[in-house]
């Protein structure tokens, strides 16, 4: 936003990525000094002034993901009320994408509610990555932007031989996903259908297309528990594929995650540091970090000079 100054604020959730994003924008963080009362309630104190300044906020929905959304939340608001021109939020991860539907009877659509509840705190705009489904923009009445597959096309013409790559989707629920990304780099595209029965357990899975002798890369939006993910990677190798990568954006990697990725036929599975990485996964041989900070960066640095952010765009 021309005329004001822009500043950059940061939520407890991932100091790592916001000092990253700072350095590559090379503006400093502002400081917030975030406390709890003894019955757990948190108090936000933003240092610096705000007032009239163009603010964007950093927060991803790390855990605790509940703790760290009303972190937020306060943050928002204590720059609304002290005059903050424009507040935008920049959420690599957006907490409760998963549920963004009503699939069931009496199922919550808690990331419309997450949507109503940002904007009630004061947001203006929202800055976030791959979305696990595109209609969470539309619960927003205030413009969502949300970028992700440039990042993952770049890493994969980086790094992997692109006449041999066949790109996969791990279900039918990705396939835009995967196959935007295939018909961008020109290669295969193949799917795995699955029958799922109950959330995070998968039945049987079938394989469409051919992927022998390729280098197949299963392309997701949400590393869990790598349920799915080990599954496909065992169809592929049976399948004849010759190598067999992942490429996850949020990796929560919970419960036995990592075991299960080191037991897995994956040779590696590359995540994007929108979220924290655990000790371990840092240690796991197989896990490989594809940075997102450049592309947050100059998404921040666009909004604020009111420069057209489409090449940056899924
Ligand atoms: C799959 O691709 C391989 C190598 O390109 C080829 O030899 C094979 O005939 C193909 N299989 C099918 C079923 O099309």
């Amino acid at each position: 936003m021309l005329g004001s100054t822009l500043k950059i604020l940061a939520g407890s959730s991932h100091p790592e990525l916001a000092e990253l994003i700072s350095k590559k924008i090379t503006r400093p963080i502002g400081e917030l000094q975030t406390r709890r009362f003894a019955n757990g309630e948190t108090i936000v104190t933003v240092v610096d002034s705000v007032r009239d300044q163009d603010v964007f906020i950093i927060q991803t929905a790390a855990e605790p993901v509940n703790d760290l959304l009303m972190e937020l939340l306060i943050t928002i608001n204590a720059c609304k009320i002290a005059s903050a021109r424009q507040i935008t939020v920049v959420l690599p991860c957006f907490p409760y994408a998963r549920q963004d539907k009503k699939d069931r009877s009496r199922a919550p659509i808690t990331a419309k509610l997450v949507a109503n509840m940002l904007q009630t705190a004061g947001c203006n705009h929202v800055i976030t990555m791959d979305l696990h489904a595109s209609q969470i923009q539309g619960f927003f009445d205030i413009p969502v932007d949300k970028y992700g597959t440039i990042t993952l096309q770049d890493y994969i013409q980086q790094h992997y031989e692109i006449d041999n790559v066949v790109i996969v989707s791990p279900d039918a629920g990705g396939a835009k996903r995967a196959t935007y990304i295939a018909d961008k780099l020109k290669v295969d595209f193949a799917l795995i259908h699955k029958e799922r029965q109950i959330a995070n357990e998968v039945s049987r899975m079938i394989l469409v297309g051919n992927v022998t002798g390729k280098t197949a890369i299963i392309i997701d939006d949400i590393a869990d528990t790598c349920g799915t993910i080990a599954l496909a990677s065992k169809i592929l190798t049976e399948n004849g594929a010759q190598k067999c990568i992942a490429l996850v954006v949020h990796a929560f990697l919970s419960g036995r995650a990592i075991d299960v990725i080191e037991n897995s036929a994956l040779d590696e599975i590359v995540v994007a540091n929108t979220i924290p990485l655990s000790q371990r996964a840092r240690e796991c041989s197989k896990i490989r970090t594809m940075d997102v900070s450049a592309m947050l960066g100059e998404a921040i640095r666009r909004t604020h000079y009111g420069e057209s952010i489409s090449q940056l765009f899924l």
